[in-house]
């Protein structure tokens, strides 16, 4: 990509994940943050966009209010920034298939789980519940169905007994902090696409479990 990619992060809550992609684009010259928007006008992300200038946008479900109609005020956000990415970081909104459709390709998301594991909520608690061994976080491209898209980059972390979903969770967040910025650098540097329904990382197609280096 010759110029730089303009990034829009869309956000329900604390905004770490938006933290450390804001910090990733101060050191690549490739990419900035142009705006985030967030659904939930109380997120703490909101108050670190501000802090670094970022301009923000909240647009707030209705009481009653179907997808379509929802996906369509969100678009309309959207299009104000003319972003060439779109990052969901820990955007807790379903997103219909039209919205989904129009950005494939250009939207990323970072789930809390090693996908296909534990799509949807609460992965911390169901990872403990099933005394797995092994948890983490995935990046991937957005595609309409849930938490499926081709995954781009995994981090695993170990899960220890007497581990609290709390504990857990910040093991996951810290790794997540990692991996994303990384992943939207790729993309802002144009080595990273999406076509025919998979990840490619400078024109070689990634594994299930995403990038893994020989
Ligand atoms: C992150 O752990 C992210 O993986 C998760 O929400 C958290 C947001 O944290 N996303 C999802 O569960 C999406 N299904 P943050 O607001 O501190 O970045």
């Amino acid at each position: 990509m010759e110029s730089c990619c303009r990034i829009l992060v869309l956000i329900s809550g604390n905004g770490s994940n938006l933290q450390a992609i804001i910090d990733g684009c101060d050191e690549n010259l490739h990419a900035e943050v142009v705006g985030v928007i967030s659904d939930n006008p109380e997120a703490y992300g909101l108050t670190r966009a501000h802090r670094h200038e970022i301009d923000t946008s909240c647009v707030i479900a209705h009481q009653g209010e179907n997808r379509a109609d929802y996906d369509n005020r969100l678009n309309a956000a959207i299009e104000r920034y003319q972003p060439d990415l779109i990052v969901l970081a820990g955007f807790m909104r379903i997103l219909g298939e039209e919205l989904v459709t129009k950005y494939q390709g250009r939207m990323l998301n970072i789930h809390p789980s090693l996908l296909p594991c534990y799509p949807g909520l609460n992965t911390h608690e169901r990872v403990l519940a099933a005394k797995d061994t092994e948890h983490g976080a995935s990046v991937h491209f957005v595609i309409p169905a849930l938490d499926a898209g081709p995954v781009i980059l995994q981090a695993k972390v170990p899960v220890y007994e007497g581990d609290t979903v709390e504990i857990l969770a910040e093991r996951v967040h810290e790794q997540e902090h990692a991996i994303y910025p990384l992943v939207v650098k790729w993309f802002s540097q144009g080595r990273l696409k999406m076509h025919d329904g998979k990840a490619w990382l400078d024109n070689e197609v990634i594994g299930v479990s995403g990038y893994a280096p020989d």
